[in-house]
Parts: C-alpha cells; sequence; structure tokens
C-alpha cells in the first residue's frame, strides 16, 4: 500500500488522457479553446499504459480517466479495455462531458465500468448553450439516459457560478427525485486558463446547501463513502441524492488518497500543486520500471498537507491560470 508523509492511503489516479474538448466551458477554458498540445506531447496509449500499470502494481486501485474530453481521444476504447484488465485494479470510472459518450455505453458497461462522472451545468439548452459554447445539450441528457438504462451509478457534476446557473440548483436537485443520481454542486476553481477573470467565489459549499436546505426542509446527511470529495444528502422520497463538493475551500484535504497524472505525464500530488515529477521525460529517457517507481515514491513521500500549501508552494502562479483541461480535473 502507498502512503504518504501525512499518512494518508494513495490508492486513486486520475489519468488526464487529452487536452483536447469538444465543450468551451467558460469556467475552464476560453472560447477560442487552448493551444492544443501536439500528439507527442501527449503520453502515447503506451505510455499510459505503463504509467498505469506500474502505479497499480504499487497499490492503486482505482483509476478515473479525465481529460479534456476523453471521447475526443481516439484510441479511448482500447485504452480502457486495457487498463480494465489491469490485474490489482478493481475500479475504472470516467469523468465526461456527455456530448459523444452514449454509442459507447454499452461497451463501458461490458468492460466493467460500474460508474461514470457526466458534467451537467444546467438543465436549460439555452443556458447549456451560453456555459459551453456549444449547442450539445440534447446529447448530453442522451447520455444520461444510455447510462442509466445500462445500470450505471451516474454522479453528475454541476459547478455553481454567481449569474450564470444558480437558477438550476433547484431543478437539478429536482431531477434526483425520479432519478437514481447524484447531482453535486461543486465550487467554482481558478482553473479557466484565463477564459475570465476568476476573484473567488460567492457561492460556496455552505450556501449552496442552504438554498437547497430551504425548499428541502427534511434533507438529511447521507454516509459518505471514505475519502469523498462531497458531502452527501439524503431527501425523503427521491431516488437520487445530492452534493456538494468544496473544490475551492478545499475542506476534504486531509483525507485525500489521489494522484494526477497530467496530459502531457506531468505527476501532481495535488491539484494545486505545480506538477511535482515529469512521467514522460523518465519514460523517454529510458528509465527502467524501478527507477519510475523509485521516483513516484519520493514524490509521494512529500506531498503537501492540504491545497493551500501546494498553492502557496506552487514555484509560479502559473498553475492556477491553467485550464482544468491541461490539468485532468
Ligand atoms: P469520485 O469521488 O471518484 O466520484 O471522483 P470525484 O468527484 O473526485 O471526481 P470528478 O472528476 O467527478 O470531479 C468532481 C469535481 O471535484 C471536479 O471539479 C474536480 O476538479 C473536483 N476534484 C476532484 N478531486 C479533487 C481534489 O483532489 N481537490 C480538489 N480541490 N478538487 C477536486
Ligand atoms: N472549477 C470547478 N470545477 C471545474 N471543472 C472544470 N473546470 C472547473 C473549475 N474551474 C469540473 C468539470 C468536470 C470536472 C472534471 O471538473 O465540471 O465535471
Ligand atoms: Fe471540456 Fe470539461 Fe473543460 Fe467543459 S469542463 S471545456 S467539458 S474539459
Amino acid at each position: 500500500m502507498l502512503i504518504d508523509n501525512h499518512g494518508r492511503p494513495i490508492n486513486y489516479l486520475r489519468l488526464a488522457v487529452t487536452d483536447r474538448c469538444n465543450l468551451r466551458c467558460f469556467y475552464c477554458m476560453p472560447e477560442h479553446g487552448l493551444n492544443w498540445l501536439s500528439r507527442t506531447e501527449l503520453l502515447s496509449y503506451e505510455e499510459l499504459l505503463r504509467i498505469s500499470s506500474l502505479l497499480v502494481s504499487m497499490g492503486v486501485n482505482k483509476i478515473r480517466i479525465t481529460g479534456g474530453e476523453p471521447f475526443v481521444r481516439r484510441d479511448i476504447m482500447p485504452l480502457l479495455s486495457s487498463l480494465s484488465a489491469l490485474n490489482g485494479l478493481d475500479e475504472l470510472t470516467i469523468t465526461t462531458n456527455g456530448v459523444l459518450t452514449a454509442p459507447y455505453v454499452n461497451e463501458l458497461k461490458s468492460l466493467g465500468i460500474r460508474s461514470v462522472n457526466l458534467s451537467l451545468d444546467t438543465l436549460d439548452a439555452s443556458r447549456f448553450f451560453a456555459i459551453t459554447r456549444r449547442d450539445e445539450f440534447a446529447a448530453v441528457m442522451h447520455t444520461l439516459e444510455e447510462l442509466l438504462k445500462h445500470d450505471i451509478d451516474v454522479k453528475i457534476n454541476t459547478v455553481v457560478m454567481q449569474g450564470q446557473n444558480t437558477q438550476d440548483i433547484l431543478p437539478l436537485v429536482e431531477l434526483t427525485r425520479e432519478l437514481p443520481v447524484s447531482v453535486r454542486f461543486i465550487e467554482e476553481m481558478p482553473f479557466n486558463g484565463d477564459g475570465h477573470q476568476f476573484s473567488g467565489i460567492t457561492w460556496d459549499h455552505v450556501r449552496i446547501m442552504d438554498e437547497i436546505r430551504q425548499y428541502h426542509p427534511h434533507i438529511t446527511k447521507a454516509v459518505d463513502e471514505p475519502y469523498s470529495t462531497s458531502y452527501n444528502y439524503n431527501i425523503p422520497g427521491h431516488k437520487g441524492s445530492v452534493g456538494v463538493i468544496a473544490a475551492y475551500s478545499r475542506t476534504f484535504c486531509g483525507t485525500c488518497n489521489r494522484i494526477r497524472v497530467t496530459p502531457t505525464g506531468v505527476l501532481k500530488t495535488c491539484l494545486y500543486d505545480d506538477g511535482v515529477l515529469n512521467l514522460r521525460d523518465m519514460l523517454r529517457g529510458g528509465n527502467t520500471d524501478q527507477q519510475v517507481k523509485q521516483a513516484l515514491l519520493q514524490a509521494i513521500n512529500n506531498r503537501a498537507a492540504d491545497g493551500h500549501e501546494a498553492e502557496r508552494a506552487a514555484q509560479s502562479t502559473a498553475s492556477i491560470h491553467q485550464s482544468m483541461a491541461a490539468i485532468g480535473g
């Protein structure tokens, strides 16, 4: 088992497979997109598999594939198939925007993928367009239907933003009345690729819950899964549940069990750090598995205590100007 220098078990890898995306969510990237990475800058299929299998041999038993949007990567299904066969991996899962996902749901199910996190910030098609700058609301809703039809657990991720979608909080909560989904409201973070000026949040997890509680006074706290980023709640009579993720307040760092690998193969031991190890250079430099493992162990032994410390320690402020798509969420 991997244990960090603060006694936290590390068993969860978030692997970003591309920086590219077919949406332009304004809280993630500018309207014109990013300067996309070239293919040679991205980790190859073989490199993604090697890093994953090394980490699984060291104690990682959960991998979440993120991006950018994972399904814009052409070899995503072969990659998922190879990862699903890794010995010691108990859970393989994906965070997707749902635009291209629906046709793959059947195959995801047959690979043993039991849960998918779907980004959806509104139930209103015109607000969807305003936030994502693309007219893909129907495609995302179709993916939601397909996932539920295939009995895949769905968590909906909603970034809450003043002046954009706070009127969607209650309709999204209402969705949980009939659908067995977990709707999680996320505090906005600064990682928007300089798409817009970020000056802190006005909707933190406390305010979001106050808003929900006002209309659902009988809401009760659920038992959270260990290492959960979300605080979860049940509403009597609802098939699904609701949650909040204090991503900006960073209240859950004390139990953080995750590390990240960016699309260019940089290891991040905290979302807010600057990147602590260039795995791609190590792999391309001909290092042995043993050498790579040693470097990984050293990085895990040197983690910041929390996201605030990681942010302070970051060598430049460049990281908080990065897009979530280039970090991997
Ligand atoms: P599960 O717990 O496996 O469902 O994953 P998750 O909720 O952590 O993953 P998901 O990709 O759905 O992310 C939901 C939101 O939580 C996104 O906005 C992430 O950026 C944020 N998030 C995930 N991990 C961390 C973290 O380590 N720190 C912070 N601050 N935010 C995180
Ligand atoms: N702040 C908070 N969450 C964000 N996401 C993307 N950008 C941001 C941001 N700036 C969320 C997406 C997706 C998840 C991986 O990260 O909504 O669901
Ligand atoms: Fe694409 Fe996700 Fe970023 Fe939106 S938040 S632009 S869906 S990577």
